[in-house]
């Protein structure tokens, strides 16, 4: 997708998520919501949903897209590493990330965006996968992140 055409497609979707966020503050809600936003909205989302922290796993949580794998092996593929590295990572190629977790065949690129609570803690990540090559950047990972941070605002 075009530069501007992207940025302008998150500057909708962050508004109207904003927005959404005022109905509740419930934060399995709010996730569920972010991910039919951009399942609907973003074509090239070909899966996208939560992984969430409990007891030392990586649990599937809301999500939108052809079913995924509910448990990832620990420390190992793109979830793991955006958890352990505390940052959005990126990936083109799938295939050249060592020890991807390849959970649908038909995806070939990634974006995996760290999710905090209130106390800034990581509680999971936000995780999307593409059909496609190249599908996201640093586009992607901005909006993603501010995306994210919605999830456990307290209304203004
Ligand atoms: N590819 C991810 C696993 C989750 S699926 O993409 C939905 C990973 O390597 O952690």
């Amino acid at each position: 997708m075009l530069e501007n055409k992207k940025e302008n497609r998150y500057e909708r979707l962050y508004a109207q998520f904003l927005d959404l966020t005022s109905v509740t503050e419930n934060p399995v809600s709010r996730m569920a919501t972010m991910a039919a936003l951009l399942h609907h909205k973003m074509d090239y989302f070909f899966w996208v949903g939560f992984y969430l922290l409990r007891d030392g796993e990586l649990l599937v949580g809301p999500y939108q897209g052809p079913l995924a794998c509910q448990l990832l092996k620990k420390d190992t593929g793109v979830c793991w590493a955006g958890i352990n590295q505390g940052r959005s990572i990126v990936v083109p190629d799938v295939h050249a990330f060592p020890g991807h977790i390849a959970c649908d065949s038909r995806s070939n690129s990634e974006i995996v965006v760290p999710l905090t609570d209130a106390g800034n803690k990581i509680i999971g990540v936000l995780d999307a996968d593409s059909r496609d090559f190249n599908s996201f950047d640093e586009i992607d990972a901005g909006w993603l992140e501010k995306m994210c941070a919605l999830i456990y605002e307290k209304p203004q």
